[in-house]
């Protein structure tokens, strides 16, 4: 074994501090890597958790880490932070990459928003740029696709990119617990984002989305170009309908899928059928579903297969694990292979189907003030939309949840006289039923704005 490869770190995190930990460690070692960590740059230095014997390795100096002479090799973890802080994280890898030194980075928004110019500079330099902790926390995905599966033409890729809102999602239905307490809990366990608000909205499940787009389809495309919700307004009465009338739940869904020459695309929770394989991965456990056109070769049954990927999604200990992994990677190609699968990929999409043409089946949760004719008149403007109906759901409810729909005597609204009920929609357009539920939200006896979620393969 050579001398050791010496690496620095941007940030000292939950993310950053998992690396030096397994560095000190040795974890590297089983696979023959001596590695130390020479310098690490946070904005904060005091007492951060598991440096405690090393308080010299600390530089409030990004370029203490950049332009260090000693360093090999640069890891970035530095929690996305707003347009100001994502620009200044660019300047130093960009930094890091001029002064001839190879990246591996776990920060997912920041190659969303300043990808080309990385790529540019790793091209540039000759050295390599590796993001595996970007999507799916400790689980080979990146690797996988742009490596192993290099000869596979995709047809969709598709699962459960954030382990924060799956942790949610699986704690209120499983333990029926609030939104508000099952999200204290993913902060404490270190799951959620610096902001939480970037999981809970999508944000973070859309960034992985987006650049798992551009490795598999070559679509290269910004936040908010696709068809973007949160889990935030999902209730506890939501898992009753799904369980009860729909042998289904409830999982925020991460989908992209070539169609026609055309890429559709969202991030959305969905009502998923039970006997799908996702329906079943709970907790902070990501994974993601890759659908080949060349597995999916015509043989009886073929089609029915995806290729899987399934692990720990979030979590320093997981992430730092993947970044390990790109270390590693960079160790045995020293570091001088740039790794640039946007620029080598053969595009299978021209354009991004408009938000408002997806289409889906989709399930609809209105909160009404109880009077007769309702369901009718619902009814009429969605046939008037040309939307068919396909089920109308009712539960019981019990007092507390009824008031929690609405929030305690909204507008004198008492128990009795909330009433949520469930409509399912055959396949329609996005589009169309926004233009129905516009319309429908003008209502006087419409308490609180109708959830709709697209409903899994139906
Ligand atoms: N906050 C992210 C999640 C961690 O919950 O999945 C890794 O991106």
């Amino acid at each position: 074994m050579g001398s050791p490869v010496r690496i620095g770190i941007l940030g000292a995190g939950t993310v950053g501090g998992a690396v030096h930990d397994l560095v000190a460690t040795g974890h590297l070692a089983r696979f023959g890597v001596d590695a130390e960590v020479v310098k690490v740059f946070t904005r904060r230095p005091e007492g951060k958790p598991g440096y405690a014997t090393a308080p010299e390795l600390f530089t409030t100096d990004p370029a203490a880490v950049t332009g260090h002479p000693d360093v090999d090799i640069v890891v970035e973890v530095l929690g996305a932070g707003g347009a100001e802080d994502l620009r200044a994280q660019k300047e130093w890898v960009v930094d890091a990459l001029r002064h001839g030194k190879p990246v591996a980075t776990a920060n997912k928004a920041l190659l969303v928003a300043h990808g080309a110019e990385i790529w540019t500079a790793a091209r540039e330099s000759g050295r390599a740029v590796r993001f595996e902790a970007c999507v799916g926390g400790g689980i080979p995905i990146i690797g996988p696709l742009t490596q192993s599966l290099a000869a596979e033409r995709p047809a969709a890729i598709y699962g459960l990119l954030n382990g924060t809102s799956n942790y949610i999602l699986t704690e209120m239905a499983q333990r029926s617990r609030s939104y508000e307490d099952a999200l204290a809990s993913a902060q404490a366990l270190g799951y959620a984002e610096a902001d939480p608000d970037a999981d809970v909205s999508g944000r973070d499940a859309e960034a992985k989305l987006l650049l798992l787009a551009s490795i598999t389809f070559g679509a290269r495309l910004m936040p908010g170009a696709i068809h973007r919700k949160g889990i935030e307004r999902i209730h506890a009465i939501d898992f009753l309908y799904a369980a009860r009338k729909g042998r289904a739940t409830i999982k925020s869904v991460a989908l992209a899928r070539g169609v026609d020459g055309a890429l559709e695309a969202m991030v959305s929770p969905m009502v998923v059928p039970e006997r799908h394989p996702i329906a079943g991965i709970d907790g902070v456990t990501n994974a993601l579903f890759f659908k080949g056109q060349v597995s999916d070769g015509g043989a009886p049954g073929a089609g029915d297969w995806d290729y899987v990927f399934a692990g720990p999604g979030a979590g320093g200990g997981a992430t730092a694990v993947a970044v390990l992994g790109d270390v590693q990677e960079l160790v045995a190609r020293s570091g001088d292979a740039p790794f640039l699968p946007v620029e080598s990929i053969v595009s299978g999409v021209d354009s991004v189907r408009p938000q408002d043409d997806l289409r889906a089946s989709f399930y609809v949760r209105f909160v009404v003030c109880d009077q007769s004719g309702i369901v009718g008149e619902l009814c009429q403007i969605l046939g008037e939309q040309r939307i068919n109906v396909s089920e109308i759901w009712q539960l019981e409810h019990t007092e507390e949840e009824l008031e929690s729909l609405v929030g305690r005597g909204k507008g004198g609204t008492v128990a009795h006289e909330i009433l949520p009920f469930v409509i399912t929609l055959e396949e329609t357009s996005v589009g169309q039923l926004r233009q129905a539920l516009e319309r429908i939200a003008q209502k006087d006896y419409v308490l609180a704005e109708p959830l709709w979620l697209p409903i899994w393969g139906a």
